[in-house]
């Protein structure tokens, strides 16, 4: 599949199939994440999988009504951390600038991406849920305070053929300086 195709083609997906995930599959997506850049190559994203039929109920236990609902019969969860004052802070262990562990969580943003790209690659399809109860997932997977939690990505074969919901025209995101 083309870059292209992959950017365009990729779409949050609330229906899946019931059928398994392979396990070279998942982590094919969890190292396509890891070669994103990140800050100093700090590579502070965690992964925690949630794969077998207690580890998806208990998690889904950690998503509001209308997240469980998105992804009910989803073979695969991932709770996505970042370690903390290690993106975006300097050897001393001040921040670099003013957004601080902000660094850390943009470097997990560009892991997500690699890892949704990489996902639509290989045929199957995601949903990134940033409504979650960060308290009950942290005890479920014993994620320790000097972690941070971020979000649940849902990853299975879809059931749905959602549409490209509306993007903002260039000329309201993008400026040009060409003087
Ligand atoms: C950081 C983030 C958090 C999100 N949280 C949720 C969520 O909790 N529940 C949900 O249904 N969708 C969630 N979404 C999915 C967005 O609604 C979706 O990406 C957006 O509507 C664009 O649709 P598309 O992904 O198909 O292009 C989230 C997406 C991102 C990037």
């Amino acid at each position: 599949m083309e870059l292209q195709e992959a950017i365009t083609t990729r779409r949050s997906v609330r229906h899946y199939l019931a059928q398994e995930v392979e396990k070279d599959k998942i982590e094919a997506m969890i190292q396509a994440a890891a070669c994103a850049p990140s800050w100093k190559n700090s590579q502070v994203t965690r992964y925690y999988v949630a794969q077998g039929p207690k580890a998806l109920t208990k998690t889904a236990e950690a998503l509001p009504e209308f997240n469980r609902q998105n992804v009910q019969g989803a073979p695969v969860l991932i709770v996505l951390t970042i370690v903390l004052n290690r993106s975006g802070f300097d050897r001393d262990g001040r921040p670099s600038n003013e957004l601080g562990n902000g660094w850390g969580y943009y470097d997990c943003g560009l892991q997500t991406m690699n890892l949704l790209l990489k996902a639509t690659e290989l045929g199957l399809s995601t949903l990134v849920m940033g409504i979650r109860d960060e308290k009950k997932l942290r005890e479920l997977f014993g994620i320790p305070d000097t972690e941070s939690v971020v979000s649940v990505i849902s990853i299975g074969y879809s059931d749905s053929e959602p549409q490209m919901p509306k993007r903002k025209p260039l000329s309201e995101i993008a400026q040009f300086f060409e003087e």
